[in-house]
């Protein structure tokens, strides 16, 4: 209890709401004071434009519902003094009574379900719980885009469910699309994975789930999301290197070919309502104040239709940690000249007015920042008056931890869990045969571990005990007395599994060992967990089963060898229902589907790597291997995509080409020289595309999903990744069927490289495109 406590006072925001917390861990008699300290006054939600409060709203523009948000805006911004425009770039905002505006706190989470990590968000006994979903690393690993989007729609549902009994904000920073570029990073487990492409339809289906209407009117949002930390940003603290004090040194090429697509996707496609500035400098500068990144790029060249908001308080962080400017009223007038609206903290407050009074920042700038935060709250319906007369407004309590939605989340965890090693009769266990099951490790029956971070408090728990002793009979030996696992309890544990039918070990880690500021400097199991392992393994009379609970991946090469340890699980952190999914993999009554979003290195790998390297690419000269299943070529535990069925499934490629032809003006450049490239953006290759067809053919008696992936080798021109995902597509097979699985490759968009000046080309010569072990090759020519 005394580490959960200690976890919940961490987060990004340094805001601790460990009092509501420990109430909810003593004690029903605790609870019930903070309900009547609560619900003193009858619940309800926080919102402008409230006429029985003050009947003069009714002739204001702003709260005008049939006028267009545009214009509504206006009349808003005109009516407040600077002072007053100041109270609204801060999270906790407003209020402006004069006008009917309460205050707003801006600041909610949702991760992976409600949290109430930001202070815009409690649970109460009125609401004691949301659903809690896998962690996102477990949820990407489905790689099910329908699924990224059904998780959001929950979440949004139960937000405004408990918007409506003021226990919830509208605006929620959430999701964290950064990179995994590093195994060790304490923020890995929040993000979906390695790839770009992956994270780009994480995070923009997660967005669309959370934000659009059911009517389909983008012009409103359910709840706006946010899509963070722009940019580069994934080193938390590592060996006394922080993020407050990190300078990302990013080449172009990795810029516009790794960290920023996730971004530029999360906006152009998932529409998203706002984006947060990091904490890290790039190149030399602090995000938050780089007039290029911000109103250059996510304003100017995407179009951001929202907000962007400050990292809590990136601001403060480049002016006091990172010294970028010498007074405090040039850091709020290079962050709002930046393009920055919305400061998470304080420091714009007390900063703002007098960087206008010194000529440092114009109060049109301030202007053009409060219009960008009061349209999104437009959109949200926070200006139209009472909330029960809106759409959603009936939803309440009763729409929280509905069956379907708890159902959801144990969906989700069967849909991650990934199968990576399976010797021929290991798994699936017979819930018949099997009499007797010996259950083993620190995480066996684990509760709180099982959410991750950014958490909420779920609406119950399945832990993995719980859930295989709903299927057999169980022996339960902790092992270790916690992830550490300074020494191991081995005799009790080789007792339980020599005299079970079969043993699950349910190790890993939790977020004593990865965790927001704090970077793991290894990739080993901890302390005596490999040697519980394997003294269990050689007595068991069974199976067994290592099921690795994590975020980051580990170096467990000697489990992988051991012929005695029959199958490997890994688990992500699966969320409140965790233990129901690790069971319904572990008996068959679901056929695993879920393949690693990222790759699993070996330790060598991260003592000869720097976790502050930010290159992508290897660097022959001095030995550096690049990272990702991208760039890095040396030896891996698993890789990206790697993961088994319970099934045997084969590819044969039905329709695709073997030669893609560019038409060509007839003056381009590339008809008189030796063209390796053409421009990706040029007219002729606009809009080329074409079809590859797969049949997917599932041989074995399982039923089950199925991810095909496409992933293409181009020429090594401009040092080319030397594979990368074009698409992905997910598909159900029932036993002994088959399925045409359809791709369409755009030329321009899916075969082009980045060149080292970030602009996209095609290159010219053999592309390989590969699916499982087919390869198929083809030529791209003019
Ligand atoms: C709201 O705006 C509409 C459209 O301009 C206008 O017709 C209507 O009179 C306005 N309502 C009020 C109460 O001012
Ligand atoms: C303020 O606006 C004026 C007029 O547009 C412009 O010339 C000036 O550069 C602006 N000052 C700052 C600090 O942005
Ligand atoms: C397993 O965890 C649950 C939930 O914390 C607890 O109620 C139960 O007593 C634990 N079981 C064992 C055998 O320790
Ligand atoms: C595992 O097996 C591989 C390949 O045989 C070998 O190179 C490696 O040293 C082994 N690792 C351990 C920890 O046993
Ligand atoms: C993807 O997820 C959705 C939502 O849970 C589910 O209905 C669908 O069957 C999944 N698709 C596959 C191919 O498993």
């Amino acid at each position: 209890m005394t580490s959960s406590l200690f976890f919940s006072s961490v987060f990004e925001n340094r805001v601790p709401k460990v009092s509501v917390f420990l109430c909810f861990l003593i004690s029903l008699h605790c609870s019930s004071l903070i309900s009547n300290r609560v619900f003193a006054q009858t619940p309800s939600p926080v919102f402008a434009c409230d006429a029985t409060k003050n009947p003069e709203v009714s002739s204001y523009g702003f709260c005008n519902a049939s006028l267009p948000t545009e214009a509504r805006v206006a009349d808003l911004v005109k009516r407040l003094t600077l002072q007053e425009k100041i109270l609204f770039i801060v999270n906790s905002a407003g209020s402006v009574s004069r006008l009917g505006i309460p205050k707003y706190e801006w600041w909610s989470e949702a991760l992976h379900g409600v949290s109430n990590v930001g202070p815009g968000t409690k649970f109460t006994s009125l609401v004691p719980g949301a659903t809690s979903f896998p962690q996102v690393i477990l949820t990407a690993a489905s790689f099910n885009t329908s699924l990224f989007q059904a998780i959001g729609k929950v979440v949004s549902t139960e937000a405004r469910a408990m918007y409506n009994v003021g226990l919830a904000g509208l605006t929620y920073w959430s999701p964290n699309i950064n990179i995994f570029r590093d195994p060790r990073w304490g923020r890995g487990q929040e993000t979906p994975g390695e790839d770009p492409l992956l994270s780009s339809k994480y995070g923009s289906n997660y967005v669309k789930g959370l934000q659009q209407t059911d009517d389909g009117d983008s012009s409103r949002l359910k709840v706006a999301a946010c899509c963070k930390h722009y940019t580069a940003y994934d080193v938390d603290n590592w060996k006394g290197v922080d993020r407050y004090h990190f300078n990302a040194v990013v080449t172009q090429q990795d810029m516009d070919d790794t960290f920023q697509p996730p971004f530029k996707s999360c906006v152009l496609d998932g529409n998203v309502a706002s984006v947060m500035c990091s904490y890290n400098k790039v190149n030399g500068k602090p995000t938050c104040a780089d007039p290029d990144l911000l109103a250059g790029v996510i304003r100017g060249q995407w179009k951001l239709n929202g907000y962007i908001v400050s990292d809590c308080d990136s601001v403060d962080v480049f002016f006091n940690s990172q010294h970028y400017t010498k007074t405090p009223e040039e850091a709020a007038a290079i962050a709002i000249n930046s393009g920055l609206d919305l400061n998470c903290g304080s420091f714009l407050g007390q900063h703002t007015e007098a960087a206008v009074k010194q000529g440092l920042l114009n109060e049109s700038a301030v202007d053009n920042a409060v219009t960008n935060n009061f349209a999104t709250l437009m959109r949200l319906g926070f200006f139209d008056g009472d909330p029960s007369k809106q759409p959603y407004g009936k939803l309440g309590p009763k729409d929280v931890c509905t069956p379907e939605h708890q159902e959801l989340a144990r969906e989700a965890a069967r849909q991650g869990i990934v199968l990576l090693k399976n010797t021929a009769g290991s798994l699936p266990l017979s819930p018949t045969a099997i009499k007797t099951l010996a259950v083993i490790g620190p995480n066996a029956n684990v509760t709180k571990t099982m959410i991750g971070n950014y958490e909420g408090i779920p609406c119950k728990y399945t832990t993995p005990l719980q859930g295989l002793t709903a299927s057999v009979a169980t022996t339960y030996v902790a092992g270790c007395s916690n992830v550490a696992c300074a020494s191991a309890q081995v005799d009790d544990a080789k007792k339980a599994a020599a005299s079970a039918d079969a043993t699950v070990l349910v190790m890993g880690i939790d977020q004593s060992q990865e965790r927001e500021s704090f970077d793991r400097v290894d990739l080993l199991l901890p302390g005596q967990q490999p040697l519980l392992i394997t003294e269990v393994a050689k007595v068991a009379k069974g199976p067994v089963i290592l099921v690795i609970m994590s975020g980051g991946g580990f170096d467990i090469s000697f489990a992988k060898n051991d012929s005695k340890i029959t199958s490997i699980l890994w688990v992500g952190y699966p969320g409140q229902a965790g233990g129901a999914a690790i069971a319904d993999v572990i008996f068959g009554y679901y056929n695993p589907s879920g393949r690693l979003p990222m790759t699993w290195y070996p330790q060598a790998y991260v003592d000869k790597v720097p976790m502050t390297n930010m290159n992508m690419r290897p660097d022959p000269s001095n030995g550096y291997p690049g990272r990702t299943y991208r760039f890095y070529t040396g030896p891996t535990i698993y890789t990206f995509g790697d993961g088994l069925s319970y099934s045997t499934l084969s590819h044969k490629l039905v329709k695709a080409p073997h030669l893609v032809s560019i038409p060509l003006e007839e003056n381009h450049v590339c008809h008189s020289s030796d063209c390796k490239t053409i421009d990706a953006v040029e007219q002729s290759c606009k809009n080329l595309a074409f079809d590859i067809h797969l049949r997917v053919q599932n041989m074995g008696k399982y039923s089950g999903s199925h991810t095909v992936f496409l992933f293409s080798t181009p020429p090594s021109v401009h040092n080319s990744p030397r594979k990368h995902l074009l698409g992905f597509e997910k598909v159900f097979l029932p036993a002994k069927s088959q399925s045409l699985v359809r791709f369409k490759v755009d030329v321009c968009k899916d075969l082009s490289v980045v060149d080292e000046l970030g602009s996209r080309k095609v290159a010219l010569g053999q592309h390989i495109l590969h699916v499982g072990d087919l390869k198929h090759s083809l030529s791209v020519r003019i």
